[in-house]
């Protein structure tokens, strides 16, 4: 029998998929809850295939998994940095991952963009106290704007595409051009970007290059009133001035899907907690301000797609097939 040890397996909606999904593919799955450590790498003994979320898997780890006779270790994540992958190779166990489409992201951010400039965040605020006045609620029409995309990626390249359809002017960069987002958008350099842009949606990895890409110099160089929408790395943005903007009355609006040292609070039920993050507590505090805690990608589609296809990717590791997720 093909066995494989699940860890980070969520109650709520992986294990059902995982139980499913194995008897289909003819697979026996031992599923733990907690993330992988010294204490639980032994529910690996007699699986060839480890699965596991984005929790950090060391050279240590690595080894203790070895010594269980594991040989492939996939995350059902699209980042694998998470895993020493020369560690890995140096002890013989192969990687792979499990990519999920970008739309699930892409749908968020077009509604973060429309939650903006339309005030949702405000307007669901008043009804919840049945307040149905219209002061101070009027909005903007995408027709009448201008979106800068910055990261013409998988997921930048899908909102270009999503909001073609409401017939804002589109303006984007990337390093590299794309021929299809040419024909919904107009490449532009960085400058132009700040200075024309209404809205601004950021779809880039961090890097070194762009580490607090929106900051205080740049954020002058943008119109007044401008809307910033991030889904992609919170250290995208200089919260320190992003705040100081706001409070100016720089920035008209923002949806924040992830921020600066998010690590550690989200995903967590922090209510009885006295946190330290300061800057999340001041963008939460904002009325113009949208925060969730980096769920875009968070769809039903997203779980049975990782849940499958790190499954099939250690079927075909299993059967010594060609397998299409490992990292080569
Ligand atoms: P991708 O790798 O397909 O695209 C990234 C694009 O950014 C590439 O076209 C690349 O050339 C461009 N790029 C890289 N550095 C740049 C720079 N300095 N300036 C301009 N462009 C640059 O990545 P994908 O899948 O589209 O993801 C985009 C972002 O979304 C990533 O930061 C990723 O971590 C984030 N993400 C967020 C999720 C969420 O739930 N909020 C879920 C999945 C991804």
């Amino acid at each position: 029998m093909m066995q494989v040890t699940v860890y980070s397996c969520r109650d709520f909606d992986e294990k059902d998929l995982f139980l499913e999904y194995a008897k289909e593919l003819g697979i026996e799955v031992v599923l733990c809850a907690d993330a992988p450590d010294h204490d639980n790498v032994s529910l690996s003994k007699g699986s060839r295939c480890v699965d596991v979320l984005t929790t950090k898997i060391d050279a240590q780890l690595v080894q203790a998994f070895r010594e269980q006779g594991v040989e492939f270790i996939t995350t059902r994540t699209i980042g694998y940095d998470h895993i020493d992958l020369a560690a890995a190779k140096e002890c013989g166990i192969r990687v792979g991952n499990a990519p999920y489409g970008p739309h699930g992201v892409a749908d968020y951010t077009v509604m973060l963009i429309l939650m903006s400039i339309r005030k949702m965040g405000a307007i669901l605020g008043r009804t919840a106290l049945q307040d149905y006045t219209l002061a101070g609620l009027n909005g903007r029409e995408l027709k009448d704007l201008t979106v800068g995309v910055i990261g013409t990626g998988r997921i930048g390249a899908t909102v270009v595409r999503s909001l073609s359809g409401f017939g804002c002017r589109i303006l984007a960069y990337d390093l590299y051009e794309k021929e299809e987002v040419r024909q919904y958008a107009s490449y532009v350099p960085l400058a132009r970007i700040w200075q024309e842009a209404d809205v601004i949606t950021l779809h880039t990895p961090l890097t070194e290059d762009n580490f607090h890409l929106i900051n205080a110099d740049t954020m002058a160089q943008m119109k007044d009133g401008v809307v910033i929408i991030n889904t992609a790395r919170g250290a995208l943005i200089d919260s320190d001035a992003f705040i100081e903007a706001i409070e100016e009355g720089k920035i008209g609006a923002a949806g924040l899907d992830v921020v600066e040292n998010e690590f550690g609070l989200y995903y967590y039920d922090h209510k009885t907690d006295i946190l330290k993050n300061k800057e999340l507590a001041l963008l939460r505090s904002f009325p113009n301000v949208t925060v969730s805690h980096h769920m875009a990608f968070y769809t039903r589609n997203y779980v049975e797609t990782v849940v499958k296809d790190s499954l099939m990717s250690c079927k075909c590791h299993m059967e010594g097939k060609e397998n299409p997720w490992e990292i080569k």
